[in-house]
């Protein structure tokens, strides 16, 4: 058994966790922590073994949905639109859930949360019908925890560039702005080389889509800045895909623009409990709502950055028909 591993590891675990992580490839990443390389991604030692619970105790219902992304790519708007999507017309606008609790308490991350403390939580009292969840593990390790069943996943993605610059914003949130601006260049250089947690972002992306062409009625890959163009073309099809269409009432009713309203940016963002909460882990709720915008990354990368960024796409996606 690895020592140094066994210490760090959150809670007890059997011998065959502990050397099966112990025999991945590992690497340092920019800010010095151990990743270790797992199908196909990296993780710390923490995530990796929630993950490798996750896949192993997790009983699949037929009917859950698992909302899935690479960190900083729309996941907390997509929870959002899934909840008042499946929610509509079940509460008024005090009691909504989306009023009284912000989207990752309605729906926990596998790896992040639930799996986290312990290798097999409780799941029986989850009160949502559907059962909602939600990770940010590659196709191939969700499908494995999924176990063949017939769960609907909705993925998200978005440019690579923003993606960064969320990124570091997001890890940066309490540290000097000086401390964070040295952090960019190095959290740049982690994503280019893909040794990055829950990297090489093209890994990701390129196991939803394919998992998409190959399980359409399982799969469905959205991308944050058509959300943003054309909201209403997106959430009718997030609302078909799951199962839920609007009817034709109902869209004369405004009930997408009330579910747009109720998930954008903005009325997110200002809620008292998103302004004020934290999750269990410890993160300020407002640091999921940062700006909202397209392109921001224009602000923080140099021209040099954005030109290698751009071959990494051209290289790492060719062949797909996925654009940026
Ligand atoms: P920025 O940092 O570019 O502002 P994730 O939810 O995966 O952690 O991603 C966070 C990113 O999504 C942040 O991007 C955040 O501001 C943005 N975001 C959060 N809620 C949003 C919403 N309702 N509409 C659009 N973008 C949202």
């Amino acid at each position: 058994m690895d020592k140094e591993i066994s210490k760090n590891l959150p809670r007890e675990d059997d011998e065959e966790t502990i050397n099966l992580i112990s025999s991945l490839p590992s690497d340092i990443d920019f800010e010095g922590t151990k990743l270790f390389k797992y199908q196909g991604c990296w993780y710390n030692e923490k995530t990796l073994q929630a993950i490798l619970s996750f896949q192993r105790d997790f009983e699949p219902q037929d009917t859950d949905i698992i909302v899935a992304s690479f960190p900083k790519s729309g996941t907390t708007w997509l929870k959002a639109l899934t909840v008042a999507l499946l929610e509509r017309s079940k509460h008024s606008s005090d009691n909504h859930p989306l009023v009284l609790e912000n989207p990752h308490s309605l729906v926990p991350f596998f790896e992040l949360r639930l799996y986290l403390k312990s290798s097999k939580p409780d799941l029986s009292n989850i009160s949502s019908s559907p059962r909602l969840f939600s990770t940010h593990v590659p196709f191939q390790t969700l499908k494995e925890g999924l176990k063949n069943s017939p769960c609907k996943i909705v993925y998200v993605w978005r440019n690579l560039k923003d993606v960064l610059v969320s990124f570091w914003y997001f890890k940066c949130a309490n540290q000097e702005i000086e401390e964070a601006k040295n952090s960019l260049e190095s959290m740049f250089e982690s994503f280019c080389t893909g040794v990055s947690y829950y990297g090489p972002f093209w890994e990701h992306v390129l196991s939803y889509w394919r998992g998409s062409l190959e399980y359409p009625k399982h799969v469905l890959f959205l991308k944050y800045e058509e959300l943003k163009t054309e909201p209403h073309a997106q959430l009718k099809k997030l609302a078909e895909f799951l199962g839920c269409p609007f009817t034709l009432q109902e869209e004369e009713n405004g009930s997408l623009e009330e579910i747009l309203d109720l998930c954008s940016f903005s009325n997110l963002k200002n809620l008292e409990i998103n302004k004020t909460g934290r999750t269990p882990g410890g993160v300020d709720h407002k640091n999921f709502f940062r700006k909202g915008q397209v392109g921001d990354s224009k602000n923080y990368l140099t021209p040099e950055m954005e030109k290698r960024i751009d071959m990494i796409i051209e290289d790492k996606f060719r062949g797909s028909d996925i654009k940026f």
